[in-house]
């Protein structure tokens, strides 16, 4: 008798390893079967860069600020820009326009010069060989649209109606 429980201790161990191998097995069915149900990898799009588009709306506010300090357009290509006024603030107070400068314009020194330029819609007549395109200047609900093609480059804009070249500027690249 003592002999026999002696054997069957020696046995459990044997046997309890055995059920644990068998858990293990299972464990890892279930870890496959876990990576089996899970979703597919989502590629997500890197953040992308200012669009390139030939169509092109800008907006001023009452806040001397542009919706856009960057525009991508095709060098070469019919762009068609829209600038609209979306504030309130009367026209004689607060009015905007889009003003491309050929490269190498001080824009300063031509938002200075534009600040007595009412009567030719803030466009200065001494520095109007600098100016590639530009809209008219509009005040609110207003809008202006104009056609244009630039060749590949970047190239300076700014409102340039009094006061606000500093906080109303940006880049529009031709690619
Ligand atoms: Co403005």
């Amino acid at each position: 008798m003592k002999k026999l429980s002696l054997l069957t201790l020696i046995a459990m161990p044997v046997l309890l390893a055995a059920c644990g191998g068998n858990q293990q097995k299972e464990t890892h069915q279930q870890e496959a079967a876990k990576v089996d149900t899970s979703l597919p990898a989502v590629t997500t799009p890197a953040p992308s860069a200012t669009a390139v588009s030939n169509t092109v709306e800008i907006s001023g506010n009452d806040q001397m600020k542009f919706d856009k300090t960057e525009i991508r357009v095709k060098a070469g290509e019919k762009v068609t820009l829209t600038i609209k006024d979306i504030g309130t603030m009367p026209k004689e107070a607060m009015s905007h326009n889009f003003v491309l400068l050929k490269n190498g314009t001080d824009p300063e020194k031509f938002a200075m010069q534009a600040m007595t330029s009412k009567e030719t819609d803030y466009i200065p007549a001494s520095m109007k060989s600098s100016v590639l395109a530009h809209t008219k200047t509009v005040g609110p609900g207003e809008s202006d649209t104009i056609e244009f093609t630039v060749p590949k480059g970047e190239y300076e804009f700014i409102c340039s109606f009094p006061g606000h070249w500093s906080t109303m500027r940006g880049k529009l690249i031709a690619e």
